[in-house]
């Protein structure tokens, strides 16, 4: 398993690994591509011959956001989306960033455990802000 960067020729590989794991929450193909050509916006993976687990953030200045965190249904629960987040947090701490924000679903338990074991707490709460209509939980992780 190794850490690699993914980049604008990985979106429809990106595409069929979200839709593979039953993501709800993933961009459309066209704010995919836009996403993956962003200066400040990163697309780390844990790959193997294919895709295990996706994470993504950007960082301006003082702040980053984690805005997807997304592992195989297959894969899930050997540690995977715990190692990406550290090299995520690593990554971030590199490039001068002093805080991490993300937003998780109120029901996601697994991902909000996950948040808490990564030094992750939650500041605020955000009504509605799903476009089912579920609450969002702030998180921050200060470095
Ligand atoms: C949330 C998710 C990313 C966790 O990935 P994972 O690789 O299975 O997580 P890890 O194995 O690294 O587990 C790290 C910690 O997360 C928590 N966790 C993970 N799966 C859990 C589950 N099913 N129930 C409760 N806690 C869970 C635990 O605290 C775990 O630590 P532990 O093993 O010491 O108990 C994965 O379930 C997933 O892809 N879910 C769908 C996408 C999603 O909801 N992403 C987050 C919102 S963007």
């Amino acid at each position: 398993m190794r850490f690699e960067f993914l980049t604008e020729k990985d979106a429809e590989k990106i595409l069929r690994f979200e839709k593979k794991s039953d993501y709800k929450d993933g961009y459309s193909e066209k704010v995919l591509r836009a996403s993956l050509n962003r200066e400040n916006g990163y697309y780390l993976a844990l790959s193997e011959d294919d895709l295990s687990a996706i994470i993504s953030f950007t960082v301006s200045e003082d702040f980053a956001d984690i805005e997807e965190v997304l592992v195989s249904p297959s894969e899930r629960k050997k540690g995977y989306a715990f190692s990406l987040i550290n090299k995520a947090v690593e990554i971030i701490k590199e490039k001068g960033a002093k805080k991490i924000f993300l937003e998780v679903r109120r029901s996601n338990l697994p991902a909000i455990n996950l948040y808490i074991k990564a030094g992750f707490s939650k500041i605020s709460e955000r009504k509605k802000y799903y476009q089912d209509g579920e609450d969002a939980l702030i998180f921050i992780k200060e470095i």
